[in-house]
């Protein structure tokens, strides 16, 4: 099983090793909309375990720029172990 954790709320939830993280994250709070990697609106800072997901998507790529440490929640998977968020 795989975990995030919400920085902000504390909030911890699981999930299954390979899962996307959107609908845990819409759970959270975490705002939507295109879910295509088009607007930015699900953008999430990734305090700790950058490297427990996914590697960055085109979309990803084209929309942040500068890969650092800020994801879009539509489009990336968790792989396994912890990954703390803030949004
Ligand atoms: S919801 Fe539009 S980029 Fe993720």
């Amino acid at each position: 099983m795989a975990k995030i954790v919400f920085s902000e709320t504390g909030e911890e939830r699981e999930l299954e090793d390979g899962s996307e993280i959107q609908e845990v994250c819409e759970d959270e709070g975490v705002p939507f909309a295109c879910t295509e990697g088009v607007c930015g609106t699900c953008v999430i800072e990734i305090e700790e375990g950058m490297e427990n997901l996914t590697e960055f998507t085109q979309e990803e790529e084209d929309f942040l720029g500068e890969l650092d440490t800020e994801r879009l929640a539509c489009q990336c998977k968790i792989k396994g172990g912890c990954v703390k968020v803030r949004f």
